[in-house]
């Protein structure tokens, strides 16, 4: 395969980790994460991020439908291929105890 960097720029990504928060809504009240409150535990945890000043270091980041829509509000976190299922305003302060906070 030839590589098409000619129309691209790559680099590599310049933060420890990331986290995807699935926020997907659906229509018509169907199963969602954000029915769940995946807006919610996004927005969290931007703002613990915020606080702890560690933009730099961690993204959190809006993703759309990850396909486990019954087991939401899913989260992905990389580099450390987790997948948290099932979180609720409840996992907030252990997600951000595991995930962010170990940054600073
Ligand atoms: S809506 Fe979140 S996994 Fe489908």
């Amino acid at each position: 395969m030839k590589a098409c960097y000619q129309i691209m720029q790559i680099k590599e990504q310049p933060y420890k980790r990331i986290i995807f928060v699935c926020c997907n809504q659906r229509e018509n009240n169907r199963e969602c994460c954000n029915n769940s409150g995946g807006n919610i535990i996004r927005d969290s945890l931007k703002r613990i991020v915020k606080e702890q000043n560690l933009k730099d270091k961690i993204r959190i980041c809006k993703s759309g439908c990850m396909g486990e829509c019954d087991l939401g509000v899913n989260l992905m976190v990389f580099p450390d291929n987790i997948w948290i299922k099932d979180a609720d305003e409840s996992a907030i302060d252990e997600i951000a105890a595991t995930y962010i906070l170990p940054l600073r």
